[in-house]
């Protein structure tokens, strides 16, 4: 399973359930590397989306609320609800997508994560936990690059020991 990002410096993330920034090469890697994929959020994240569902991905939903619908889109209700759905797909294929709660929740069962860096410290009041203070290391990162005043870097973090979600199955044979 895949983490995908963007985080500013201390890992903020987002401001009043949106974005931070306003980065539209962020916005075509987003996309680039979620189409035809499957999208795992959360419901504010969800709520949030100014087109939703995402276009041409299979998009999950987490909410406690039984009684939330909505058009075109998985709902699970738990984790355990959300993993055994998730067995139905490549793990290589599973992109968590936010926000902070389900970013935070599923980052140990993650073996990879697209991280977008924006070298800056707007006030967030939505962060997520240090990647590498949880196991991830840098494994690529491209050359700072320059965007609508702000200056950031994609990069590919690997967890080396993601947890399985299956209970007492071998981690390195099952983890997502
Ligand atoms: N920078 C980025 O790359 C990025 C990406 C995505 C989002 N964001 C930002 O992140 C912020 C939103 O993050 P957030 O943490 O407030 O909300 P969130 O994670 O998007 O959604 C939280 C909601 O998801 C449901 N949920 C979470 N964990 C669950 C679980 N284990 N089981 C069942 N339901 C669960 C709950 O819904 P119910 O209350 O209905 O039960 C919960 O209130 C926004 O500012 C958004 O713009 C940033």
């Amino acid at each position: 399973m895949n983490l995908i990002v963007a985080v500013s410096n201390n890992y903020g993330i987002g401001k009043n359930n949106g974005l931070l920034f306003n980065l539209p090469s962020d916005l075509k890697y987003f996309k680039a590397k979620t189409l035809n994929k499957v999208v795992v959020m959360g419901k504010k994240t969800f709520l949030s989306l100014p087109k939703r569902p995402l276009p041409n991905r299979t998009n999950i939903v987490l909410t406690h609320d039984r009684s939330f619908t909505a058009l075109g889109i998985i709902i699970v209700h738990d984790l355990n609800e959300l993993f055994a759905e998730l067995e139905k797909y490549d793990s290589d294929d599973v992109f968590v997508c936010g926000g902070a709660q389900v970013y935070n929740a599923l980052m140990p069962y993650c073996k990879t994560a697209f991280v977008t860096f924006i070298n800056d410290s707007a006030p967030a009041d939505t962060h997520i936990n240090n990647l590498e203070e949880n196991g991830f290391y840098i494994e690529e990162q491209s050359e700072m690059l320059h965007e609508n005043g702000l200056d950031f870097s994609f990069a590919i973090l690997r967890n080396p020991m993601p947890k399985s979600f299956q209970k007492g199955q071998n981690e390195t044979t099952f983890s997502l």
